[in-house]
């Protein structure tokens, strides 16, 4: 079993008979899935529903059997269980690569514990040291965006589909993904992105981890805050 694997399976064992499930993106977070799936179909978790955090998550729950609700009709979601691109001691995070950031904040702020599921290659001392920063902009004007996030301190790259076409989030957006050496203050950089027209969203995800499972090579690693 590898790393991302192990600590997929070990977040089965907070979810409980019928709790409401945000499920989150990525390839950690489809190991999930998968987990959560076998956990249903042998009668070892019952009545279960799971909240998407993206359509790539709903489409994937939708193939493996995983009944699914929309956030307004259970809007107080019992876990999150989801990856992370980096994880600090803090259990602050970064998130986004996979572009579902958006969909995986308004999940994760709104369900009752937010649970991270990693290997170690996620674990860094400070936010911005192996991952770039995405952030979701409007589409209108995004190109006067890249110079207010240059000015922040990083070099801001639009994101691109691997056919070099412009990345269209879930949400109808663009992503720069906003390359840091060393984000020192992360609450700071939240805030300044927050209070800017047209940028939608951040994968800054700070305290809203309760838990961080980190899957090594033997085992699996816990952090709570
Ligand atoms: C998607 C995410 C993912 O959780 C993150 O990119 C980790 O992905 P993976 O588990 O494939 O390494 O934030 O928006």
């Amino acid at each position: 079993m590898n790393p991302k694997q192990r600590a997929a399976e070990a977040a089965l064992s907070y979810v409980r008979d019928g709790m409401i499930v945000g499920l989150g993106t990525g390839s950690t977070a489809d190991h999930f899935l998968q987990a959560l799936a076998a956990a249903m179909t042998t009668g070892q978790l019952h009545g279960l529903r799971g909240v998407p955090t993206s359509r790539q998550s709903e489409r994937r729950a939708e193939q493996l059997g995983i009944p699914l609700v929309t956030l307004a009709e259970c809007p107080s979601p019992d876990i999150t269980i989801d990856g992370a691109d980096e994880v600090d001691a803090n259990l602050n995070l970064i998130k986004g690569l996979g572009g579902a950031l958006l969909r995986e904040k308004v999940v994760a702020q709104n369900s009752k514990m937010l649970l991270i599921i990693a290997d170690e290659s996620k674990t860094v001392s400070h936010l911005g040291e192996r991952s770039p920063l995405p952030v979701e902009v409007a589409i209108f004007g995004h190109e006067v965006q890249a110079p207010f996030l240059r000015d922040l301190g990083c070099e801001p790259t639009l994101r691109r589909n691997a056919a070099g076409q412009v990345f269209t989030t879930d949400n109808g957006n663009y992503i720069y993904d906003c390359r840091f050496t060393n984000i020192a203050d992360p609450v700071h950089i939240e805030l300044k992105l927050k209070s800017r027209a047209g940028i939608v969203e951040t994968g800054l995800f700070l305290n809203l981890a309760k838990v961080v499972l980190i899957g090594t090579e033997s085992g699996v690693e816990t952090r709570k805050r």
